[in-house]
């Protein structure tokens, strides 16, 4: 008899390639930031790409993409996901919208976790980006119950604070057996307008250092830059603005890396279960 407290196997959706989780282990640093401006550089890279906010009880996609309208749902009780900024997403805030907390326990928030990926409509999919809440609790566990991930991203800013909830992101991921595609640092510095000085706010270069530490991939930084933000609260995020725009470069960067690492892990996940 299987122990009651196994993990039950993840099982893959089917047309859906690859599957990446945004985590990181401290709140406020930028992970939705960079799953949304992520996701939509993959889509402009000529990838098919959903989001899925898993930040059930603060969900932030649907104002950072500026989407809103209630998700339909029809035969046999299957999502069909909202198509914007030429992604499929899925979030809570579409459900409930407006300033209501969602107040409920884990059982119930592992039961909407479930169902944004395996009742969602996502089709063919060459990724599909979880956007995660902070903290390494429920939500990533339910997570890696229910599909098997290609793998995780990690985003930290570079203070010692932020670092040390990351290295916990790291610990849980390894935990999970899930591997870390590589860490983002956000906020990395900030280049005075009038000046152009480059300040480093929160101590450039740290989350560079812990990816050498871990040995995991450094997947690039981004700078604290207000339109950065202002896309975000405008729900035009600044990767719409495509490659060449000086404050989306970054993040197409850190796209293309991801797509490196994730085919590697795919592939590698691939072998494994040849040789079984
Ligand atoms: N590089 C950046 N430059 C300027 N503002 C940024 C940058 N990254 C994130 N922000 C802003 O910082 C705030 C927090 O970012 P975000 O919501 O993405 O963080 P989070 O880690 O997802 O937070 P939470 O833990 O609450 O989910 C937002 O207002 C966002 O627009
Ligand atoms: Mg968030």
């Amino acid at each position: 008899m299987a122990h009651p407290h196994a993990m039950p196997s993840p099982v893959a959706l089917p047309g859906v390639s690859k599957i990446v989780a945004v985590g990181s282990g401290k709140g406020g640093v930028g992970k939705t930031t960079v799953a949304v401006n992520l996701a939509i550089a993959l889509s402009k890279l000529g990838q098919r790409v959903g989001l899925m906010d898993a930040d059930v009880y603060g969900p932030n996609v649907p104002l950072m993409m500026g989407s809103s309208q209630p998700p339909k749902v029809g035969a046999g009780n299957i999502i069909e996901p909202n198509l914007t900024h030429g992604l499929k997403t899925i979030s809570i805030g579409y459900i409930s919208p407006g300033d209501k907390p969602m107040v409920m326990r884990g059982p119930m928030l592992h039961q909407i976790i479930r169902q944004f990926l395996q009742q969602v409509n996502w089709g063919e999919l060459d990724y599909l980006i979880v956007d995660l809440p902070p903290g390494t609790g429920d939500v990533a566990i339910s997570l890696v119950q229910t599909v098997p991930l290609t793998g995780a991203i990690v985003v930290s800013t570079p203070s010692d604070v932020s670092l040390e909830d990351a290295r916990k992101a790291l610990e849980m991921f390894a935990q999970v057996n899930v591997e870390v595609l590589g860490i983002v640092e956000n906020m990395s510095h900030f280049t005075c307008p009038h000046c152009h000085h480059e300040i480093d706010i929160f101590s450039r270069g740290g989350a560079e250092r812990t990816a050498k530490q871990f040995n995991v991939p450094f997947l690039g930084a981004i700078e604290l830059v207000p339109a950065i933000r202002e896309g975000g609260d405008r729900g035009l995020p600044v990767a719409l603005a495509g490659p060449k725009s000086p404050q989306a470069a970054a993040f197409y960067a850190i796209a293309e890396r991801v797509m490196e690492q994730a085919e590697k892990a795919a592939a590698a996940a691939t072998d494994v279960i040849e040789i079984k």
